[in-house]
């Protein structure tokens, strides 16, 4: 069709998308032209921010390497991982869920360790945590035999693959739960942490004035056939930043209840005061049991 006015565009550009063979791509294709068209329209986009905003997209790609992901970065800084979680989860978006952000810092090949193991495995300075969790069905009944990766930052903020002073795989260790669908370990309360701020992220949340930092969380990714994998967070509500999770991952069914505890421990004579307890509650949806892609090699 011959173009007359800006008008013309869209429905010239939808035409075009409709004979789109794939019918989840056409109906991908269709839904992103009509809203981009209507952003442009919207924002009445300049030239000059047209070409901007094409060397931002550039920049995601050169920024990002075998070890960092800037797409990713920037997807959750503006919400679009945790909303893509939420909408896929939770009986499609209509419940809370156990499902998160997997982040940068998983590996494959975690050590196992047995329930009630500890999983600092070199010095490592900062309050004792003792973690008890129970792995449910969406109908409250608990899962055996479900294998957990746990991973998290030091009580300084740096996972052990970005820090020289810890000891390969520190903080990480596999389980796998118990006839009542239980694991349990001893770690050391993990940190908050900034992202990366150096490339295009960076530069949004200077222009927001916006604070880079993730409120401390520890990670779980849950596998059991039969049910859909789990990667989790459970965020520390004790956390200044738990309002202000620099990627929108914070929800209320993630917050864990890092209880302090200023009196010896009960049963563990070597724990020094102050040192932390988490209960937590993970629960499985049905669905394929999948193990991700590691983003660290
Ligand atoms: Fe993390």
């Amino acid at each position: 069709m011959t173009i007359k006015r800006q008008q013309d565009i869209t429905p010239a550009v939808l035409a075009v998308m409709a004979q789109t063979e794939n019918p989840r791509l056409r109906e991908i294709m269709i839904s992103l032209v009509t809203h981009l068209h209507g952003f442009i329209r919207d924002t009445r986009l300049t030239e000059e921010e047209f070409r901007d905003a094409a060397a931002i997209l550039n920049a995601l790609g050169q920024q990002s390497s075998d070890t960092h992901n800037e797409a990713v970065l920037v997807a959750g800084s503006l919400g679009v991982s945790s909303l893509v979680c939420l909408l896929n989860n939770g009986d499609g978006g209509t419940t809370e869920t156990s499902q998160n952000l997997l982040g940068p810092f998983w590996r494959l090949n975690s050590p196992r360790v047995d329930n009630g193991g500890c999983i600092v495995r070199s010095d490592t300075p900062g309050p004792a945590l003792f973690m008890t969790a129970e792995v449910h069905d969406r109908f409250g009944a608990p899962l055996a035999g479900a294998e957990v990766d746990i991973w998290h930052s030091s009580p300084v903020g740096l996972y052990e693959n970005q820090d020289p002073s810890q000891e390969d795989f520190n903080l990480r260790g596999k389980f796998t739960t118990d006839a009542d669908g239980k694991f349990w370990f001893r770690s050391v309360k993990p940190a908050g942490y900034p992202i990366p701020t150096g490339g295009v992220v960076g530069q949004l949340l200077a222009a927001q004035h916006r604070h880079p930092f993730r409120p401390a969380h520890i990670h779980a990714l849950i596998y059991k056939p039969g049910f859909k994998t789990v990667i989790s967070q459970v965020y520390a509500d004790d956390d200044v930043n738990l309002d202000s999770d620099v990627q929108f991952g914070v929800t209320a069914a993630l917050t864990g209840h890092f209880v302090r505890h200023d009196e010896p421990h009960p049963t563990v004579p070597d724990v020094a005061t102050p040192w932390y307890a988490l209960d937590y509650r993970f629960v499985m949806e049905p669905g394929e049991a999948k193990w991700p892609k590691p983003p660290i090699k």
